[in-house]
């Protein structure tokens, strides 16, 4: 049995990490400081998983959580874009320090090997769609940067070290447990949850930009073949994650009006500084490397999805 830490477990997608993992049979230690995960992300598998309050800037308790671990899926991060435009200072810390920190702790534990959540925010506003791998990254925004550092670092680690790392990049992912409560929020959990209680959803631009918003699913399912490769296929590699189409914010509200029955009106304001225009992966290295395909196209996660935030809203209410 192996033993699997997942940085920023209470998180959307680090607690469906630790969902899947206890599934497959591993044994999970998660680490979450709660500045963005949440309690009842995890309430349900707290049982079942060793939880540490723990931040990873806290490089002596990151040594400590590393012992005994054979796999880390690192997710911990503060993810967001205009977050990072207000306070790079702290994107930096959560995003690169902390990154290195588990790195340095990892190859001390001698660790099997690290996923990383790195971001598509890395490819930036280059023209060029779909996104592959070996293209010049063009980050716009701290956040993006910080990413792309992660993933250097990763590299670097494997090439230095010998620790077996893997990037992958996730393409605007979104599901259950989405936290839709920031201003930072990903924007289908703000739309759905909006639409849902019947409240003016706001699209910042013209609604022209174009996202390859990609189900959580597909993310445990990649990360899943990450942990599983052989290292000759995969180690010191950065592959893109998403379902390899895309849809702009104009169709995906209207996709959305059917879906949750909304049938009010979009507001629109000015663009977002950092924001990207287009992004669209090509799948093509994940495919071959790691075996990789999307599961779950948009409708159906976002079926998926809306089910899920209308079960919550109505167990908060009764
Ligand atoms: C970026 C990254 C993504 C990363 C995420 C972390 C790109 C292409 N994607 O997502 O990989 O995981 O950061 O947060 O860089 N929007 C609205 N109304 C809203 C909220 C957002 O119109 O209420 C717009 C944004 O301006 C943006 C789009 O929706 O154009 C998506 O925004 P968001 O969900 O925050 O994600 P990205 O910034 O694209």
């Amino acid at each position: 049995m192996s033993t699997c830490l997942i940085t920023g477990v209470a998180g959307f997608i680090g607690s469906s990490l630790a969902r899947a993992r206890l599934a497959a049979g591993d044994r999970v230690r998660g680490i979450d400081n709660f500045s963005t995960g949440k309690r009842e992300n995890i309430a349900e598998i707290l049982q079942q998983i060793d939880f540490r309050q723990v931040d990873l800037i806290d490089f002596s308790r990151v040594q400590h959580v590393c012992q005994g671990v054979d796999y880390i899926l690192h997710q911990a991060a503060i993810p967001s874009v205009p977050r990072s435009v207000e306070d790079p200072l702290e994107s930096n810390r959560a995003n690169v320090d902390a990154t290195v920190n588990l790195l340095v702790a990892a190859r001390e534990a001698k660790v099997k090997r690290v996923v990383y959540a790195a971001s598509s925010s890395a490819y930036g506003d280059s023209p060029t769609l779909p996104k592959r791998e070996d293209m010049l990254p063009n980050p716009i925004s701290p956040y993006a940067v910080a990413k792309l550092a992660g993933e250097h670092y990763m590299r670097a680690f494997w090439r230095c070290y010998g620790l077996e790392t893997v990037s992958l990049r996730y393409f605007n992912v979104f599901g259950p447990r989405q936290d839709p409560a920031s201003p930072y929020s990903g924007v289908l959990a703000l739309f759905i949850t909006r639409m849902l209680q019947g409240k003016t959803p706001t699209i910042f631009g013209d609604g022209q930009q174009s996202r390859d918003f990609t189900f959580v699913e597909n993310i445990v399912h990649a990360n899943h073949l990450a942990l599983t490769a052989p290292g000759q296929e995969v180690a010191g590699q950065v592959f893109n994650v998403a379902t390899g189409s895309r849809v702009d914010l104009n169709a995906t509200f209207q996709i959305l009006k059917k879906l949750t029955g909304y049938s009010g009106e979009v507001h629109y304001e000015s663009e977002r500084p950092g924001d990207v225009k287009h992004s669209q992966a090509d799948l093509s290295l994940a495919k071959k490397h790691l075996g990789y395909e999307p599961t779950v196209g948009l409708e159906e996660g976002l079926q998926q999805t809306i089910e899920w935030y209308r079960r919550e809203s109505a167990g908060v209410s009764a």
